[in-house]
């Protein structure tokens, strides 16, 4: 798996030591509000680490200063692999967020699919409620594609009835994000 840099941080894989920082975000509330699991003890983050450290699908956020890990990134290219599509994830650590560490990583880890990676389409998903995370979509140069419905559940009320969720469909294509960063550049240059 390859690292990638930006100016802030380091993205690599995981590996079965960070589950401390990984512990540090998973056993907050907060975090993870809007994940289809609830907050994770000590050992479940120590298996967690261990499992992600097998899967190319999650990204290990780090902040180059001092190596901690502040948050993951999540791409997973979709089945048919010649549809070229990835579907793309993050959950930061509440303590590092509104610094624009997430954006930061995001861009880059889209950077590296479209450019290196000839990924051609790139999803995300998020509850409405999530105002953070569809804000980083559009702030990635994510299109809404779309409110869908009642698409799930992931907890119950204390009746036992599912709670259900609305979800926002967000994309961009490979020639969309290339004229967003080249429009971006432009500006920086003025
Ligand atoms: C979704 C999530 C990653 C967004 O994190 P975030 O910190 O809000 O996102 P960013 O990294 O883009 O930070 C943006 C904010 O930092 C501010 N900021 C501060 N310093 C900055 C800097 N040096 N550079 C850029 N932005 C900076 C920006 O102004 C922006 O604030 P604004 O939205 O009020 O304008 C985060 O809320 C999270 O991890 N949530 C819990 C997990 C979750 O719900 N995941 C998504 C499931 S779908």
């Amino acid at each position: 798996m390859e690292v990638l840099e930006t100016q802030r941080l380091t993205i690599r894989g995981f590996q079965p030591e960070d589950w401390e920082d990984l512990h540090e975000y998973l056993s907050r509330e907060e975090v993870v509000r809007y994940e289809p699991y609830g907050v994770f003890d000590e050992q479940g983050s120590q298996a967690e680490a261990l499992r992600r450290s097998a899967d190319p699908a999650f990204w290990a956020v780090c902040l180059k200063e001092s190596g901690k890990m502040i948050g993951n990134l999540y791409f997973q290219q979709q089945e048919p692999l010649t549809f070229r599509t990835g579907e793309l994830g993050y959950v930061f650590n509440s303590a590092f967020h509104n610094k624009g560490y997430a954006a930061e990583a995001c861009q880059r880890l889209l950077e590296y699919a479209f450019c290196d990676q000839q990924v051609r389409r790139v999803t995300a998903h998020c509850d409405p409620r999530n105002t953070p995370s569809w804000r980083l979509l559009e702030r990635l140069q994510l299109r809404r594609e779309g409110h869908l419905l009642q698409t799930g559940y992931f907890k119950h009320d204390h009746e036992g009835h599912p709670l259900w969720h609305d979800t926002y469909a967000y994309g961009i294509l490979d020639s969309e994000w290339l004229n967003s960063s080249q429009a971006d550049s432009q500006r920086r240059k003025v």
